[in-house]
């Protein structure tokens, strides 16, 4: 009786800490976006700078997601994620703070490992811990939380946004202290998960654990299974037998899938969307801040609509249904700013109706499929393995394409055809703001460059994506073995 009402609180404060680790996830992923007008402005920094700001973070994703496998089989996941939340602190009170473009770079740099270290920690843990029935539930529920962390850190971004003070960025990267402190309270009060008590022979602990999360009746069934697992775990060969000719198949999935979800260019969206709605006529950082919000609404509200769908439709549909609605309103868009000029004032309220269309069909397919899909088509001996390569593609192809977007825009501008903005530029000389013209380059070519990988994306599906739908995972591990192609799973 009594371990039946402790069992619910735990349970609640599991789904609590599993919502803290996705919303922060989204919030420092979304943040930059607000504050890049501002400190561009109060750096005086070209956009090649932005760039290396904004790729920072991601490249200590990278690093983060590359350690923190390790890492959390040694000292436990409970221990790793209290570590990233204190780095997610410290990173969020420096970058507020950062006086030099420089010092800024380092401080989202750092920041980026705990992005990292989370994305791969967080559903590790919840996974471990929930118990059996709610599984699947919490680990979406992680997944819906990072779009909802965007849209929170895109209102937070608007309310400090003030036009007339160029050091508006500074709250707003502050503000990530908030869930940081609040992930690092909660996970205090979490145990550490049973599975890795258990792999560290600490058998006595993790079967008192058990007894907390499970059902009564599953903790017998629970503890044989772990132990199951276990064993088949101490016999993996090692890392390469991911990389064995048999499993080449789910390796190119992994790969190929989180390439065509980066390169359709979800995040110059994600992160460049107020420079856009700026350059396509929206006035001042903080109209432009505000087409963000919208965005960020239209993803979680299709995020939602997503979890209801995936089960039914199935991967395959919901992967060409979406990929077609991007490939058309990334076209749409470039037309869009190819033709800003003729459109006039009407341009604007297409460019945002397009985004909003881009996001929508993002988030109903590349935007689950992607961290599903990793999730399903190893064997369990390398799951782990196989979905760390899979999410470290992620942030790798992430950072490139933030990397290269401003300079991507400027190979595709023909001359003359940039966008000009006037902005109110702060001038250090006479200590004063004054407007001056930028030139933007256009972001057309960029725009139909995406829509092209697209295309590319629509043929590597209908060879490479496989229908995991209502498939069971032994099933898949058999068809990789057989020799089977992933599109007649
Ligand atoms: C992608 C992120 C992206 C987010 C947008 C995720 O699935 O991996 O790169 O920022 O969706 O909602």
């Amino acid at each position: 009786m009594t371990e039946k009402s402790y069992n619910k609180n735990l349970v609640i404060i599991i789904a609590a800490v599993a919502a803290t680790g996705g919303l922060l996830f989204g919030f420092d992923t979304g943040v930059i976006s607000g504050a890049i007008p501002f400190f561009q402005q109060d750096f005086q920094l070209s956009n090649s700078m932005v760039e290396n700001i904004t790729t920072a973070g991601l490249v200590g994703a990278v690093i983060g997601a590359m350690f923190t496998g390790r890492l959390s089989d040694i000292f436990g996941r409970k221990k790793t994620i209290l570590s990233a939340a204190i780095i997610f602190v410290i990173g969020a009170a420096w970058s507020g703070w950062a006086p030099t473009p420089e010092l800024l770079i380092i401080a989202r740099l750092f920041i980026g490992l705990a992005i990292g270290i989370s994305s791969f920690s967080v559903p590790l843990y919840i996974a471990e811990i929930s118990p059996t029935h709610m599984r699947g539930r919490l680990v979406s529920l992680f997944q819906l939380l990072i779009t909802i962390g965007i849209l929170v850190s895109y209102l937070s971004d608007l309310a400090f946004a003030n036009n007339n003070n160029l050091e508006s960025w500074r709250p707003m990267f502050y503000m990530g202290i908030v869930p940081g402190f609040i992930l690092l309270v909660g996970m205090f009060f979490l145990p550490e998960t049973p599975r890795w008590l258990m792999s560290k022979g600490r058998e006595t602990e993790g079967l008192k654990i058990l007894k907390k999360i499970e059902e009564p009746a599953l903790v017998d069934e629970s503890m044989k299974r772990m132990k199951e697992e276990l064993e088949k775990d101490k016999k993996r060969p090692n890392f390469r037998e991911v990389f064995r000719p048999w499993l080449r198949s789910a390796l190119i999935i992994a790969v190929g899938i989180m390439f065509v979800q980066q390169f359709v260019g979800i995040n110059t969206v994600i992160y460049y969307s107020p420079k856009i709605f700026m350059i396509v006529g929206f006035e001042g950082a903080r109209a432009g801040i505000w087409g963000a919000v919208s965005v960020g609404v239209v993803n979680v509200a299709f995020t939602v609509l997503s979890l209801f769908m995936i089960d039914k439709l199935g991967r395959r549909k919901l992967y060409f249904i979406g990929l077609g609605g991007i490939i058309v309103s990334l076209f749409a868009l470039g037309l869009v700013f190819a033709f800003h000029s003729i459109l006039g004032d009407m341009g604007k309220w297409l460019a945002i109706i397009f985004v909003w269309v881009y996001i929508a069909f993002f988030a109903i397919s590349l935007g689950p499929l992607g961290w599903l899909i990793i999730s399903e088509i190893f064997p369990l001996r390398v799951r782990g393995i196989g979905s760390s390569i899979g999410s470290l593609s992620n942030w790798l192809f992430n950072g490139v394409v933030a990397f290269t977007f401003f300079k991507i825009v400027k190979l595709f501008t023909a001359s003359g055809s940039g966008i000009i903005t006037h902005e109110k530029i702060y001038d250090t000389a006479t200590n004063s703001f004054s407007m001056q013209a930028i030139d933007n380059g256009n972001p057309a070519g960029a725009f139909w460059f995406y829509a092209a990988i697209g295309i590319l994306g629509m043929i590597w599906g209908y060879f490479y994506l496989p229908e995991t739908k209502h498939v069971p995972l032994e099933k898949i591990e058999d068809h990789w073995r057989k020799g089977g192609k992933p599109k007649d799973l």
